[in-house]
């Protein structure tokens, strides 16, 4: 497996798409706090996700989920994967991106490169650990993160 990356704008300047579950029944958002490194001498791919996101229960009955990320040309659908919820519409269907089925999940056939993530472990954040003033800014109306760690074991593309 090979990828090389400024891994400080990878989730911060050009977005992905976390998506949990099969090709029939699946969903996907946006995110774009991540990071890519080594734990447990695996190689492993960490995301962020409130738990009152809809993919949020994907990632959590699924055993795997998919990181994608795209040409810049696609960032008006990221966007709006990223503001539209899939509990209350198709927002899949509407999105114009092509979900194709790969190995333990779904990516998609205008992704660039996707890795397959292995879920190895979760943790909320919690509150009391972190500075009062990121507790304030990010979590005074919104739901906490789970930390998701999963190892890479496949990239595609
Ligand atoms: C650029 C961008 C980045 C985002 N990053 C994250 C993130 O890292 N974690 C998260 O929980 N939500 C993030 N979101 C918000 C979710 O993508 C958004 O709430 C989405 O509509 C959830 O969809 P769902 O309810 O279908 O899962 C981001 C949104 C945008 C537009």
């Amino acid at each position: 497996m090979e990828f090389t990356t400024d891994i400080f704008s990878q989730f911060d300047k050009k977005w992905a798409l976390i998506t949990a579950g099969k090709q029939d029944d699946f969903n996907t958002m946006t995110i774009s706090w991540g990071g890519m490194g080594t734990i447990w001498e695996k190689p492993v791919l960490t995301a962020y996700v409130r738990t009152s996101r809809y993919t949020h229960e994907f990632i959590d009955r699924e055993d795997f989920f998919t990181v994608s990320f795209f040409p810049d040309t696609y960032r008006d659908k990221l966007a709006v994967l990223g503001s539209r919820s899939g509990r209350d519409m198709d927002k899949i269907n509407g999105s114009g991106l092509t979900p194709v089925p790969c190995e333990n999940g779904v990516t998609f056939k205008e992704a660039e490169v996707t890795f397959v993530c292995k879920k190895l472990f979760c943790q909320q954040l919690a509150p009391e650990n972190m500075p009062d003033d990121v507790r304030k800014a990010f979590y005074e109306k919104d739901a906490l993160h789970d930390m998701y760690i999963g190892e890479v074991v496949k990239i595609i593309g």
